[in-house]
């Protein structure tokens, strides 16, 4: 079986494992979905997962500029004939209309400058793409009397400094501490306005760490797949504090379960909520793990902790979620760290070839400038 062939067998087994409604899975049925960001980590796992609910009387159209890896190439995106790759920016009017053009009715804004360490490097881009693209955007939809606006936003990023645990989403702070954090809750800000002032259904959810199959790694890329790919190398993983900050890691297809599920239920217009896995496992087992299940003989490194990254645990409620569109995570952390290994295995070549660690220029930049 290709690799290819298997990301779709696990996105679709995964599905007839959720077992969805009749009626959602009708809701979905033949429409024309936008997602930008399709071709990242989180929206190449989405986009398959919607192929096969849209079905052949449907189609997916992915908006993204491949500004996440280091060659600008849409290998991450399985071909299919109901999804339709346009290499385009979400700030481009240009490219907006290209894509609104395919009688959509509804949208999965994923596209963003990701993410904290990118937009401290980069704060003027990180700003246009994650608040005037997410501007732009709002305003097609709206024009486009687009039914829902589903919005990944960040929970790691939105809570802001010290709050209690588990994260609830009454919990509001103004201490934010990097430009990306600052632009998803711009974000949901933006969203909730057009929401009120134009009756727009529009959900926000706040993903916490995604991992699993479809994550490059790179220098602004989460400590999983960066962890896995050095393992790989034979290299020491360097653990930015003492290693006891715990996290808490969403396996990517039960982040897609939420998505499909916010697009969906009524109740979730208007909301915001978590999507984690409700569980926190600490950065030193995570390190562990992946050394023993790589066979990396390397040590742990500590190295200090970044001035901006003053969250030491991260824990999210999935209460709200649960209540109001049924989500329920459904992959315990080794298995699907375990897909996530196999993934790299399947991809190694094209992931070493896609890995941004260029030193000094970050691919979301350098990109726009070829
Ligand atoms: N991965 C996580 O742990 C996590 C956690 C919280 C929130 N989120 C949010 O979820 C969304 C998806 O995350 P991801 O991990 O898949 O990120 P990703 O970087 O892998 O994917 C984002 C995609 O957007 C594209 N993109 C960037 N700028 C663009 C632009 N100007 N126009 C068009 N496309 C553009 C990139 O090329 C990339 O393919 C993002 O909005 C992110 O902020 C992710």
């Amino acid at each position: 079986m290709t690799s290819n062939e298997k990301r779709i067998q696990l996105v679709n087994e995964y599905l007839m494992e959720l077992n969805l409604e009749k009626k959602l899975t009708q809701h979905y049925k033949d429409r024309n979905i936008l997602v930008t960001g399709g071709a990242g980590a989180i929206g190449s796992n989405l986009i398959l997962a919607l192929s096969e609910l849209v079905g052949s009387g449907g189609k997916v159209v992915i908006l993204d500029n491949l500004s996440s890896i280091r060659e600008k190439k849409s290998w991450n995106v399985v071909p299919l004939d109901n999804i339709m790759f346009v290499q385009g920016d979400v700030r481009s009017d240009i490219d907006l209309k290209r894509v609104f053009k395919e009688d959509i009715s509804m949208v999965f804004h994923l596209a963003a400058f990701f993410a904290n360490q990118n937009s401290i490097d980069y704060p003027e881009t990180s700003a246009e793409v994650d608040i005037i693209g997410l501007i732009k955007l709002l305003e097609y939809s709206r024009l486009g009397g687009i039914e829902r606006v589903v919005y990944a936003s960040s929970g790691c990023a939105i809570y802001g400094s010290y709050p209690k645990l588990p994260l609830k989403e009454d919990f509001i702070s103004m201490h934010l501490t990097t430009p990306y954090q600052i632009n998803k809750m711009t974000g949901e800000m933006y969203c909730n306005f057009y929401a009120h002032h134009y009756d727009m259904q529009i959900v926000n959810c706040r993903f916490f760490n995604s991992y699993g199959p479809g994550e490059v790694p790179g220098q602004y890329r989460n400590v999983i797949p960066n962890f896995i790919y050095w393992a790989m190398k034979g290299q020491s993983l360097p653990l930015t504090g003492t290693g006891e900050e715990t996290r808490d890691f969403a396996y990517v297809l039960d982040l897609v379960q939420g998505l499909i599920k916010s697009g969906f239920y009524q109740e979730a217009a208007g909301e915001n909520f978590n999507l984690a896995s409700g569980r926190e496992i600490s950065i030193k087992d995570m390190a562990l793990l992946v050394n023993e299940t790589t066979g990396n003989k390397a040590d742990l490194i500590f190295k200090p902790r970044r001035k901006w990254d003053t969250k030491l645990r991260l824990l999210a409620s999935i209460e709200k979620a649960q209540k109001l569109i049924h989500y329920q995570p459904m992959i315990e952390f080794k298995d699907g760290f375990l897909k996530n290994i196999e993934w790299f295995k399947d991809n190694w070549d094209m992931i070493e070839n896609m890995a941004d660690f260029t030193p000094g220029m970050s691919s979301a930049v350098r990109n726009e400038k070829e």
